[in-house]
């Protein structure tokens, strides 16, 4: 990808991405926080993460701020939160590295041109796959990551529909949080996000190419934490736990 020369305030769309996602996942920098404290006690000082399903970079960013000697590759399919990440976080003096892919391909890895990595760091994207590819991307971050590696998903995953007062719980609480950040403090929503950046002329062509590659696809499966876990394992992880956990929002631990 090339460097973006704009007049577009990056850093600016970036903070109103945070803002927005902030409204969905109210604990969004806990979470954050307590994957890179994951990583510091379970990292060399020097080491390789991949930022999956990046969007505009939020965990590279944190990353790369929390350990300066840490290199990161960012990978998305979306041409235009990859442009916001390029545009505001540039190269990080050059540990950083954009990479388009879409997870959904077979061959996804042979576009981020790295044999092995340390870590994965993956936030609110894997929901966006179909069960039957989440198992197969578990399959290929086990190859991936190195003996001893760690691999690092927080989303919501919610209870399994055996426990339907669980279910019912954290689904009424996420609507309230919604409907107090949205309706009565006026955070830009998802929608409200996407229509503000589509008024940027020199996005036009992006955004179409966006609309080109996701077309029609569904893109909320939530799958159930036990299919996560029971994936990771039979991937070949050898320890799969959750980590930290509001309700159901959580991290998950695997170790390679
Ligand atoms: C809600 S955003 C989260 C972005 C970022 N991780 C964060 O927490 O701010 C979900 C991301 O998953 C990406 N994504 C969804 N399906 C994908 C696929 N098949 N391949 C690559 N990225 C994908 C989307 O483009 C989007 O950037």
């Amino acid at each position: 990808m090339q460097n973006i020369k704009s007049k577009i305030d990056w850093q600016s769309w970036l903070q109103r991405w945070d803002a927005q996602q902030t409204g969905y996942i109210p604990h969004r920098e806990a979470r954050f926080q307590a994957m890179l404290d994951a990583i510091e006690l379970q990292m060399p000082a020097e080491f390789v993460a991949l930022d999956l399903a990046c969007g505009p970079g939020a965990i590279s960013q944190r990353l790369l701020k929390r350990f300066p000697k840490a290199r990161c590759v960012a990978v998305d399919i979306d041409p235009v939160l990859l442009a916001i990440g390029q545009g505001a976080l540039g190269d990080a003096n050059g540990r950083l590295r954009w990479v388009e892919a879409d997870l959904m391909a077979d061959n996804w890895m042979e576009a981020i041109a790295q044999t092995q990595v340390d870590a994965v760091l993956t936030t609110t994207a894997l929901h966006w796959l179909p069960p039957h590819r989440l198992l197969q991307v578990y399959k290929q971050l086990a190859q991936l990551i190195r003996l001893g590696g760690v691999f690092l998903n927080g989303d919501i995953m919610p209870f399994p529909f055996h426990l339907g007062t669980f279910r019912q719980i954290s689904k009424t609480l996420s609507a309230r949080q919604e409907k107090q950040a949205f309706q009565e403090r006026g955070v830009e929503d998802w929608n409200s996000w996407w229509q503000a950046l589509a008024q940027e002329p020199e996005l036009k062509e992006l955004l179409q190419e966006r609309d080109r590659r996701f077309g029609e696809r569904y893109t909320d499966y939530e799958p159930i934490l036990d299919l996560h876990e029971a994936g990771l394992r039979d991937a070949g992880f050898r320890e799969v736990g959750v980590i930290w956990q509001i309700f159901d929002d959580r991290v998950l631990l695997a170790v390679r």
